[in-house]
Order: structure tokens, then C-alpha cells, then sequence
């Protein structure tokens, strides 16, 4: 594939995944996702996050957690999958660096709810931070309750924060996720972008890999705008493929017809 890097003049691989904090575009959500799990953090509550797939909510739950200082909190990190609880239960203790041979649901509840304590004792206070929530089985979310009370019910320790696609509220609404679900005190949903926020981010991530120059066309942020419905992961693959496009027909602009190609090579045009 041409190199449009070198084309292009970037010093670094532009619309990264990993980009850092200090380098996020300000999406409109960001601000109002932070308020909800500040929120829910204070209280010891619950807060959820959903969106489309490629919409911002790892990113901005990234965004989020470095807003708590770690010498008060201690963030614990599950990305769920379709397991067993238990298995959800292992990724909790793996975050909590430890390591456990027990084997059953009781045990385990045990070892993590005592874990939880110590950290409240040395004044932290824990946060689960549960990413791909939408895939957890619903007897996860029935347990995920039992972990984070205390003192028969009436001592909440553990925020949790749970982030996912659309279903994950009927998952919450069902009705043994019930006890869980009525911790919620703040839901938000990650809107694709406007066309005018998608100029601002495309001309964001440009800049942060080193270019200041306008690259894209009206027409071909338009484009890309378009086929990928306002979703950032879709717009960052037109817009590294319009990029392409243009490079190798030696273009200084990219116009909508390198964003169409670009179109033609995802899986889902
Ligand atoms: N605030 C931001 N500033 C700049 N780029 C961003 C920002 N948020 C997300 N991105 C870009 O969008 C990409 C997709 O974001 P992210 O992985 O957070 O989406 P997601 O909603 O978690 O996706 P999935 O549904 O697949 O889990 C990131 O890899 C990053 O390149
Ligand atoms: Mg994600």
C-alpha cells in the first residue's frame, strides 16, 4: 500500500486507537458521560453508558477514569465478555493484582468483597469500570449487586460504571438485574458526530500526527461523514483509505471519490 504518511508529511501514524488523553477532540458527549460518572463515583451509585459500535465509549471512559486521582481511587477494569460469572469474578481479582484458586461463586465473592473493604479502609475508594457490558450474561448483573454492598444493603462501597451497545439497558431492565439497575443515577448515549463536529475531529487527529495543512476537501469530510453515520472508528478507516486513495494518485486534496474508494475496501459498505 503507498505510504501516505511520507506523502503526507505526518510523524506519526494519524487516527490512532491509542491516542492519549491530553490529545482527545472534545466530542459533544465527553463532558456530559464525565458529569454522569462523577456522579454516580460520588454517590457510590451505578452509571451507564451506551453507543453505537466505534462511537467513543472506551475512549471517553478512558477520558473519565483519568479524572480520578489514584492515591483516592482504585479503578478496577473488566472488559466483559459472555462467561460465567466466575470468570467475570477472576478478571475482577486479576485487576485487583491478585490471583485465586477457589472455585466457587461463594469463595470468590468472599475473597473480592474483603479486597473491596481493605481498599476502603486505606481511603480509596473502588471503582468498577465494566466495558463491553452488553455481553455479560444476566446472571452477572445480578451478582455485580451482591459485590459492591455492604451492612445488608444499606452501605454502598463500590461504584459501578457499566459501558455498552444499546441492549445493555434491557439487560439492566430485566427484571433480576433489577436490585442493580435501581442504583443507576445517571445514563448517557454517545450520538455520532454532526457533519461540523466530523470537520473538527478529522482536522484534530490531522494535527495531532503533525499536520496542519488542510487536507480533506468539503466534499470529502461530507463523504465520510456520510458513510459512517458520525461513528469515529468507521471515519478514521475512510479517512486513513481516502488517504491512501489520494497518495497514490499523487493528490495533494482529498476529494470525495478517494473517500467512496476508500468506502469500497471496509466490510460493511
Ligand atoms: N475524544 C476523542 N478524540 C479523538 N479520537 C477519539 C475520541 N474518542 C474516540 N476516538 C477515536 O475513535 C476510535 C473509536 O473509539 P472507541 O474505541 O472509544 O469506541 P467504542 O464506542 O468503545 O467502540 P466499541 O463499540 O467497538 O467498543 C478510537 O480508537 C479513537 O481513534
Ligand atoms: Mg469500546
Amino acid at each position: 500500500m503507498t505510504n501516505y504518511k511520507n506523502y503526507f508529511g505526518f510523524s506519526k501514524e494519524p487516527f490512532a486507537q491509542d491516542i492519549r488523553i491530553e490529545d482527545l477532540y472534545p466530542l459533544p458527549g465527553m463532558e456530559a458521560l464525565l458529569d454522569r460518572f462523577l456522579f454516580a463515583v460520588k454517590l457510590s451509585a451505578a452509571a451507564v453508558i451506551t453507543g453505537d459500535v466505534g462511537s467513543g465509549k472506551s475512549t471517553s471512559l478512558r477520558y473519565a477514569c483519568s479524572k480520578l486521582h489514584p492515591s483516592e481511587f482504585k479503578i478496577i477494569p473488566v472488559i466483559a465478555n459472555s462467561g460465567t460469572v466466575l470468570e467475570m469474578y477472576r478478571q475482577i481479582v486479576l485487576s485487583l493484582a491478585t490471583e485465586i484458586k477457589a472455585n466457587s461463586i461463594t469463595k470468590v465473592t468472599k475473597v473480592i468483597r474483603s479486597l473491596i473493604l481493605e481498599i476502603a479502609a486505606r481511603k480509596e475508594k473502588p471503582v468498577l469500570v465494566i466495558d463491553e457490558a452488553h455481553l455479560a450474561r444476566l446472571e452477572v448483573f445480578a451478582q455485580i449487586h451482591v459485590l459492591s454492598q455492604f451492612e445488608f444493603d444499606s452501605k454502598p462501597v463500590m461504584p459501578v460504571i457499566f459501558s455498552g451497545q444499546r441492549h445493555l439497558i434491557d439487560k439492566l431492565l430485566y427484571h433480576t438485574s433489577r436490585p442493580l439497575a435501581s442504583r443507576v443515577v445517571g445514563k448517557t448515549h454517545m450520538e455520532g458526530l454532526k457533519l461540523k463536529d466530523m470537520t473538527g475531529y478529522i482536522n484534530h487527529h490531522l494535527e495531532i500526527a503533525g499536520v496542519k495543512d488542510r487536507l480533506f476537501s468539503d466534499e470529502a469530510v461530507l463523504a465520510i461523514h456520510q458513510g459512517s453515520g458520525g461513528l469515529l472508528r468507521r471515519a478514521n478507516a475512510l479517512a486513513r483509505g481516502s488517504m491512501v486513495a489520494a497518495a497514490k494518485e499523487e493528490c495533494s486534496l482529498v476529494t470525495a471519490e478517494h473517500a467512496r474508494l476508500a468506502a469500497t475496501e471496509l466490510l460493511d459498505s
